[in-house]
């Protein structure tokens, strides 16, 4: 099995040991191909029983991941294992009866960027790096400083001031990551680790790097693998830098490819209608780029000018996907829903469900689909937007009559 690194746009090839994260010749994005995959990849999967294969629910899939990386080089917490929930009272709310949830915020740091973490940070210790970057508005920060540190790396992340929730900031603080944050938005802070981590000799572990793209794909395979290898018709997620989207049809076209399905299900992606440069852009038949300065509640995806756009377009065109946007009271009503059913989620994740609801409304997703929503981080990622809503705590005296007089 060999993985060979493509440039998107001007077609150079690479070695895997190659330590670069855009084409050289013309700063392309960088896209992975792996050849000599062997088949039998359900039976394969499904006996695995080596370490840490069998525990993570990435790694079980290298073959198509990369297969190259040793046991004592990768770096696992191991992540991924994520449940697929059915709960009515989300789906009724959708207007969708078979919807399902896969919650990619049970991974180990909260959300599914331990899943391109957990390769991106492997390559970094195959490539003999010493220091890791990336540009965040929280979660990927997050998961960059818990490998970064399993991984004996040094950890730089630059974020938005004043713009990452709470528990992603704490989270990023604790695991031991150098914090800058940036008097600008999350595209700001792109641009600058984007430009400046080769200088400063920082490898750059945002999705950019094909190789978290490659873990992220591991999302996708382990729904099929949940589902016994039928697919739904419709997955559904939020879009910010796209990188997700990129992922989720390449996985899906390979999945095709090495018959593990014999359809590919549709992708709807859903942007925050304050941050929708792809949404726009899908509006014109992808013929035209509509960066904007991005406001939205839920600040994982407060994003205007997605890095990773043409894999993206690539991705809704094989998969005959969709792209739309909702609102952020949308948003934080599917929250709401979410949260009520005992699931719960991070703002951004809700996106996805609210997506559901708008495009069954619209009957471009129909009543009888078998729908899976994903639902990209853990509700405790930002908790002050609950503290401040009208449920919020009572204060009483340490009385029956104050408890009783709370109750009323
Ligand atoms: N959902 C959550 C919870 C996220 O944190 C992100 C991205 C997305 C969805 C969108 O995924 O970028 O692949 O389209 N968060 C990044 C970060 C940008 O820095 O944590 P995408």
């Amino acid at each position: 099995m060999t993985t060979t690194l493509v440039c998107l746009r001007c077609g150079a090839r690479y070695g895997c040991l190659e330590p670069i994260t855009r084409c050289r010749a013309c700063r392309g994005l960088l896209e992975i191909e792996h050849t000599g995959v062997p088949t039998m990849l359900q039976t394969l999967w499904r006996s695995r029983a080596d370490r840490p294969a069998s525990t993570s629910g990435v790694w079980r899939y290298r073959e198509v991941v990369l297969p190259e990386a040793t046991g004592s080089e990768i770096v696992s917490f191991p992540e991924g294992n994520t449940p697929v929930l059915a709960r009515s009272p989300i789906s009724d709310w959708a207007g969708v009866p078979c919807l399902t949830l896969k919650h990619e915020g049970m991974n180990p740091t909260g959300s599914f960027k331990d899943r391109g973490m957990t390769v991106a940070a492997t390559q970094a210790k195959r490539l003999g790096v010493r220091a890791v970057a990336c540009a965040s508005t929280g979660n990927t920060s997050a998961s960059l400083a818990a490998y970064a540190a399993q991984a004996g790396l040094m950890a730089v992340v630059l974020v938005p001031a004043g713009k990452v929730a709470l528990g992603k900031l704490a989270q990023t603080l604790a695991y031991g990551a150098r914090i800058i944050a940036v008097r600008g938005d999350f595209d700001a802070c792109l641009r600058l680790v984007d430009a400046a981590s080769e200088r400063l000799g920082l490898y750059l572990l945002n999705s950019i790097n094909p190789f978290r793209l490659e873990g992220q794909k591991t999302i996708v395979l382990e729904l099929l693998e949940q589902r016994g290898w039928r697919a739904p018709d419709w997955i559904v997620l939020p879009g910010g830098n796209l990188g997700n989207t990129a992922a989720f049809g390449k996985a899906l076209v390979e999945a095709r490819a090495h018959g593990l399905i014999d359809r590919v299900p549709r992708l709807a992606v859903i942007q925050a209608e304050g941050a929708a440069p792809f949404a726009r852009s899908f509006r014109d038949g992808f013929t035209s780029l509509h960066p904007v300065q991005a406001e939205t509640v839920a600040t994982a995806i407060r994003i205007g000018n997605p890095a990773s756009h043409e894999r993206a377009v690539a991705a809704i065109r094989s998969t005959s996907g969709v792209v739309t946007t909702v609102t952020d009271a949308e948003i934080m009503e599917a929250k709401t829903a979410i949260d009520a059913a005992g699931v719960g989620c991070e703002p951004a994740s809700a996106a996805s469900v609210a997506g559901v609801r708008r495009l069954a409304r619209e009957s471009v997703i129909e009543e009888a689909s078998d729908v899976v929503a994903v639902l990209t981080g853990h509700l405790l990622k930002d908790p002050e937007i609950l503290l401040t809503g009208a449920a919020a705590p009572v204060e009483v005296e340490a009385t029956v009559a104050g408890v009783e007089g709370a109750l009323r």
